[in-house]
């Protein structure tokens, strides 16, 4: 049975993009760098099938290297592997800043796995910790004293309630799911606001802040911009179309220059069950895999049944604006910024001071998208910039085999968004974001996560996780691996360096997977060691120096020989493409969040899912509450693996080197 983690991701559907956009034919290498060549990136190909990517650099005779670069990255690092606990590079500390369970809001009781309650993890840290931000407080220092917010994806059922054993979502029976362990599931969901403070040189989390807050899948969130009541938008319980129950799989995010904290809504199909054939949208709600009937809500709340409230599904799918400095403020849903299912929500500042949001749609076959605001940031009025996200213009990208790219907008009227093709107004533009990129011809993609520019550089990170349905006839340029299992990352340059242009430039950053098997085509340099490389990159972190740190989703024993971590990468100068090991995930564990603090001295990670078992085992038994595959972060008989939040830091102080 497939795992809760890999269930997910397979939770897409029945034939997820089936739009007939272009991809080069069986044109293998339409377009290679000279950076690729230096790289062995054609490794790949029939020529050179059997010559590692290290032979290759040297029997090109261009860069015979007499003395190695100096590294970017200073610390030591771990070796790739498996392990019940975490490993960090030497000298480092790690520090469980909060673990699921966890007391959150004022007067929350303590953990107690075995008499969980919904109305105890309402008040509790949730599941699954996903994407961390770190927003400091106002007036006090930035290094020392500020808010994390901190997203919950899903529920991991067999892990968390003792006696339950993994639920058959193939035949979507849920025998074991009552309605208490629903709600508790739902409670689990969403985020949590903390305020955290350094205490002798260690984070700690303040207790009963006035901050402190729980998001679940049942909080009141108002919905924003040009869907909010838009007649396919209401329901029974909100005639209005206004404000939705709850905010699910919140998958990765961003933070906002005004201090508000973006979550992504990812895979909301998990969540609907019903009947699609009787659907008056069905072929809406195919495009985005309604229903995949991951959980079983809908025995218990209507909502979550397509048949009994068929436009709940629209009112999912968008990103999320919390504002974690007005406590009791209502969330909002900004429909400006489409509606796909969101990895993440990066932003950087356009020329003129416009808000940039770079977003993936981690989907096989789908798109990467920025959405640019109407308006300047206005840094001297906070109040000014709070429906910032209001008003602006979705993108989606055209990745061209020549190395350039557009950023095409979807906007109502334009080309072929009109109502001959469905699109009575921008509403539906936005509500139906992945069919309208279907009809401009954008780029499909393999798998879009985190999307993100560094502003040292200006350069943008698209991280393309892995794409294993890609066939020979179906590579491009800017998704050049069939079988694409390990991932690849894209760097973008914006023409003229604005990030509002519609115009850039891309090449291929590296295609991952171990580059000592020449049939991978990986294209980590040779200074990358047997632990440097890694497959299935997901999110990404700039730091203050704008140094990239990649952290994985997918990598296991059987697919990589490693469990999944973080590790730094150089993108600069003669190191470009070096990859090095920094921290390695307890077993079972993704990696998500990565974070630094304003002064690089604290790394704040994610792991998520501890516990689970390989995915490519099939003889070792299913995890579960009683017999997970590890008891990180705890390690007692008694506990449950808990998702927790990391603090890493120096030793005697310092930046992470
Ligand atoms: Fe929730 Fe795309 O990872
Ligand atoms: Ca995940
Ligand atoms: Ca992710
Ligand atoms: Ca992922």
């Amino acid at each position: 049975m497939l795992t809760r983690s890999q269930q997910a991701e397979e939770a897409e559907n029945t034939g997820s993009n089936a739009s007939s956009n272009l991809t080069m034919g069986d044109v293998i290498a339409a377009r290679f760098s000279r950076r690729d060549w230096l790289r062995g990136a054609l490794a790949v190909s029939a020529i050179t099938a059997t010559v590692s990517p290290v032979a290759l650099v040297t029997a090109s005779g261009v860069q015979a290297q007499t003395a190695l670069p100096k590294p970017v990255f200073d610390f030591k690092e771990v070796t790739a592997g498996a392990g019940a606990d975490h490993a960090v590079a030497e000298g480092y500390d790690v520090d469980v800043l909060i673990r699921w369970g966890d007391p959150v809001t004022p007067g929350a009781p303590a953990f107690d796995p075995l008499r969980q309650t919904a109305a105890a993890q309402r008040q509790q840290f949730g599941y699954n910790n996903d994407y961390i931000g770190f927003l400091p407080m106002p007036g006090a220092d930035a290094a020392s004293h500020g808010l994390l917010v901190v997203n919950h994806e899903y529920t991991n059922e067999e892990l968390m309630f003792p006696g339950l054993g993994r639920q058959d979502v193939k035949t979507a029976n849920f025998a074991g799911m009552t309605r208490e362990l629903v709600d508790i599931e739902m409670a689990a969901h969403g985020g949590s606001v903390l305020e955290i403070r350094k205490v002798a040189g260690k984070w700690q989390v303040v207790p009963d802040s006035k901050y402190a807050r729980r998001i679940t899948a049942e909080t009141p969130i108002d919905l924003s911009g040009p869907v909010a009541g838009h007649p396919r938008m209401r329901t029974k319980a909100d005639p209005q179309g206004r404000q939705v129950l709850g905010t699910v799989n919140n998958c990765a995010g961003g933070v906002t220059p005004w201090g508000t904290w973006l979550t992504c809504e990812e895979n909301f199909n998990n969540y609907f069950m019903g009947d699609v054939a009787s659907h008056p949208e069905a072929d809406k709600l195919k495009r985005l895999g309604i229903p995949a009937s991951g959980y079983a809500w809908a025995q218990f709340h209507d909502g979550f049944d397509i048949a009994k409230e068929p436009n709940e599904p629209n009112r999912f799918g968008w990103v999320v604006e919390i504002d974690p400095f007005t406590p009791g403020s209502t969330p909002r849903k900004r429909t400006a910024m489409g509606r796909f299912k969101h990895e993440g929500a990066a932003g950087i500042f356009a020329a003129d001071r416009r808000w940039v949001v770079y977003q993936g749609d981690d989907e096989r076959f789908d798109y990467v998208y920025k959405f640019v605001t109407a308006r300047p940031v206005d840094t001297a009025n906070r109040e000014a910039n709070l429906n910032l996200l209001d008003e602006g213009v979705l993108h989606v990208a055209r990745f061209d085999a020549d190395g350039a790219g557009r950023w095409m907008p979807l906007r109502h009227g334009d080309g072929p968004l009109t109502e001959a093709n469905g699109f009575a107004s921008q509403a539906d533009v936005l509500i139906d974001a992945r069919r309208a990129s279907d009809l401009l011809g954008a780029t499909k993609m393999d798998r879009p996560e985190d999307v993100e520019a560094n502003p040292k550089t200006g350069k943008v990170y698209v991280i393309l996780t892995n794409n294993g349905r890609r066939k020979a006839d179906q590579v491009d340029a800017a998704n050049p691996r069939a079988d694409n299992r390990f991932g690849h990352i894209v760097e973008l340059t914006p023409d003229g360096g604005d990030h509002a242009a519609t115009t850039f430039r891309w090449e291929i950053l590296v295609r991952c997977g171990d580059p000592s098997v020449a049939a991978v085509g990986a294209t980590f340099t040779a200074q990358t060691t047997k632990d440097g490389w890694f497959g299935m990159p997901d999110n990404l972190a700039v730091d203050g120096q704008g140094r990239i740190w990649i952290a994985t989703d997918g990598n296991s024993i059987g697919k990589t020989g490693r469990n999944d971590g973080l590790w730094a990468i150089e993108t600069e100068g003669a190191g470009r493409g070096t990859s090095k090991h920094f921290f390695r995930c307890p077993a079972g564990a993704e990696m998500c969040g990565p974070y630094f603090t304003p002064d690089d001295q604290t790394l704040f990670l994610a792991v998520q899912h501890p516990g689970e078992a390989d995915e490519d085992d099939t003889t070792a038994p299913p995890a579960t509450f009683e017999a997970p595959a590890t008891r990180w972060p705890d390690f007692q008989p008694s506990m449950p693996p808990r998702p927790s939040v990391l603090a890493i830091s120096r030793k005697g102080g310092g930046k992470i080197a």
